[in-house]
């Protein structure tokens, strides 16, 4: 594989190609966003954003970032790795998006397993998220990625000109992802199976509840087939405390958990943990 700049970027308020101008991406149209001094763009104008500043915090990027690089989910990266080579064995030029691709674990595991492994083709590497602090702390993994702050529901590049898309733990759009995903090309999911961080849930919660994933029947509607499921389960053997309180703090399980469970788990020295995702590839028909 040869990794190729990103042609494909987008203006985020006409959807007219965005042109690399000196120190800005601009559109046809005179908008103009700047490139950060860290190498990222941000193409999240004001009218798309909820919240001042919107996705994760600083403080859940650095206990991800931290928790992550501790290689505990290690194994999810490697078959994630797996899956998408699967698909890129071709020669033919392939964009692939991480979408709310956080710290940016995932996306440049997959670069240096491309780089390995992959085929004749060239790619261009895209990491996009909301949350400026995770893009910056992405921008500093690897410089051949394009990361940009943008959203899901519009991600900013061209309609129909990504070949595939992951979602790892994020917030799918799955219509957001349908336009831009090439006929043909793959969404590919992970999510929390119903046994995910099972003996953490049960210090923090006074009552778990085995969640499902997503029923995909709202995919299949809106023009994806579902071509395959994998589950993976593992258990991760003893993490110390640190890695328990990383772990807290980049979930939502942070927030929901209440006051005695926070501390309960606070004083955890170890704890081994089920790892229990799902792994689904749609296809764009
Ligand atoms: C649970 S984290 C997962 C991050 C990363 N994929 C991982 O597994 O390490 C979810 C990420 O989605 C981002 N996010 C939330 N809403 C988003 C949106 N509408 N568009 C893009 N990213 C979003 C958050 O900022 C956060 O980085």
């Amino acid at each position: 594989m040869r990794s190729i700049k990103a042609r494909n970027l987008a203006c985020p308020i006409d959807g007219a190609r965005l042109e690399c101008r000196e120190k800005m991406q601009v559109c046809e149209n005179g908008h103009a966003f700047d490139i950060a001094r860290q190498g990222y763009i941000n193409l999240l104008p004001v009218q798309q954003k909820r919240s001042k500043q919107p996705g994760d915090s600083k403080e859940m990027v650095l206990a991800r970032a931290q928790f992550l690089n501790s290689g505990v989910y290690g194994s999810i990266a490697s078959t994630l790795a797996q899956t998408v080579l699967a698909q890129t064995t071709g020669e033919r030029e392939i964009c692939l998006m991480d979408s709310g691709c956080g710290e940016g674990y995932y996306l440049d595991t997959l670069f240096d397993q491309l780089k390995i492994k992959g085929g004749r083709g060239d790619v261009s590497f895209i990491g996009l998220d909301i949350s400026k602090a995770a893009i910056a702390e992405a921008a500093k993994r690897n410089k051949q990625i394009t990361w940009i702050v943008g959203t899901n529901k519009q991600p900013p590049v061209a309609v129909a000109s990504v070949g595939i898309i992951l979602c790892v733990f994020g917030f799918h759009n799955f219509k957001g992802f349908h336009k831009v995903l090439e006929v043909g090309g793959k969404l590919i999911v992970v999510e929390p199976g119903p046994d995910h961080l099972q003996e953490l849930r049960e210090i923090i919660y006074s009552e778990v509840k085995r969640s499902e994933p997503q029923n995909l029947s709202y995919a299949e509607d809106i023009g994806y087939s579902i071509q395959d499921e994998q589950l993976l389960k593992f258990k991760t053997g003893d993490i110390n405390k640190s890695q328990i309180n990383n772990l807290l703090v980049m979930t939502p399980h942070f927030y929901k958990a209440s006051r005695e469970g926070r501390a309960a788990a606070s004083r955890l020295q170890k704890l081994n943990l089920t790892v229990d995702v799902v792994i689904r590839t749609l296809e764009k028909i």
